[in-house]
């Protein structure tokens, strides 16, 4: 029994010792692999006038490891998706703002009032997303200069750091889809601050008074925290989820609306969407939304398909006129 146990870990310790990992540690004259996804080399000066490679780290800011382990500067500008993306976040913080004044303001009616915070909400996304493109590379400019998103842990660089030989860790984190992830806290920072300039001259023009002006910017204050909470944790998931999330969503609350009038005889639903401004105004708003997700969720899977795609967006709304006097919970009751 004893011999049998010697004899296993031999081989263990055989196997482990075969299968370690080979790296140079320290900086090298000749470019050689790291270990991990997100380790690199970066050129730097000897004393020499010469150049050489340093030691296995993360790699600076705006880069990233290529399959040589080689730092490269990140050159590619973001896709139509990762355009997609940053729109879906920044949408997400101005219709969490639209629904806090909706909510908070007194009455539900329309106002001048409530709708010059809707503006003024409005006006502080575009000025941010706006800044927020303008203080990165290339700077001055409302286009970007990023690394393409490859994979999801792309995202969490920091869960990857590698362990080679269990003896000591590298820490390779960085922000390997520079600029997705930090881009977004920079626009909910700008947003903050442009809340607090733009917002109470809005206020005073509009006169605006008491606990519902108010009210209104502190909500946002608690928002975006937790908007930016969320993104720090979820950025990854959201980047590949988003496109279902906002058809989801679109579909849900497009149920709703129709369901909420008071007549379903499909005469009747046609003839309010098409006679009544406001319901119009918020139907085509959930088309907009749902061909958003259907055009985000093509890019990712089938680009070939978009204009075929695109025929689907009324598609709900055509459903739910003619099928709605199918699903009267009335008829139930009379069979
Ligand atoms: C620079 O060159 C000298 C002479 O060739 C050598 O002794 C020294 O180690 C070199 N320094 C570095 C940092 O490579
Ligand atoms: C580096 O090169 C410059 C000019 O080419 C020279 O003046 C300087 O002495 C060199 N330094 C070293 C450390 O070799
Ligand atoms: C990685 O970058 C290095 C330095 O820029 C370059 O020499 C090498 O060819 C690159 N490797 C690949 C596979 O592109």
């Amino acid at each position: 029994m004893g011999r049998l146990f010697l004899f296993t870990f031999f081989v263990v310790c055989n196997i482990s010792f075969t299968l370690a990992y080979y790296y140079e540690k320290g900086p090298v004259k000749s470019l050689s692999k790291c270990p991990g996804y997100y380790c690199g080399r970066s050129l730097i000066e000897d004393g020499n006038n010469s150049t050489m490679w340093s030691a296995c780290s993360s790699c600076p800011r705006g880069s990233r490891t290529n399959s040589t382990s080689a730092c490269t500067e990140c050159e590619s500008s973001p896709t139509v998706y990762d355009w997609m993306y940053l729109c879906f976040m920044v949408l997400i913080g101005l219709l969490a703002q639209w629904y806090c004044i909706d909510s908070m303001t007194p009455s539900s009616e329309f106002s001048l009032k409530t709708f010059g915070m809707h503006v003024s909400a409005l006006i502080e996304t575009i000025l941010s997303a706006c800044f927020s493109l303008l203080v990165h590379e290339p700077y001055g400019q409302l286009s970007l200069k990023s690394c393409a998103v490859v994979q999801l842990s792309d995202w969490y660089t920091v869960l990857h750091n590698p362990n080679p030989n269990y003896d000591e860790v590298l820490h390779c984190a960085q922000e390997a889809v520079y600029p997705l992830y930090s881009i977004v806290f920079v626009h909910y920072g700008i947003s903050v601050f442009l809340l607090f300039t733009i917002r109470p001259i809005v206020n005073k023009v509009l006169k605006n008074k008491g606990h519902a002006a108010s009210r209104t910017i502190y909500a946002a204050l608690y928002l975006f925290p937790i908007l930016a909470f969320i993104h720090g944790i979820t950025a990854g998931l959201i980047y590949y989820a988003f496109p279902s999330i906002i058809i989801l969503l679109s579909l849900m609350s497009h149920a709703f609306h129709f369901a909420s009038r008071t007549d379903q005889s499909w005469r009747a639903l046609l003839y309010d969407t098409v006679s009544c401004v406001h319901n119009l105004v918020v139907v085509i708003g959930h088309w907009v939304l749902h061909g958003f997700g259907l055009v985000a969720l093509t890019l990712w899977l089938q680009p070939e398909l978009l204009a075929a795609v695109l025929t689907l967006v009324p598609l709900p709304t055509l459903l739910y006129i003619v099928l709605c006097r199918f699903t009267d919970p009335g008829k139930f009751h009379s069979d």
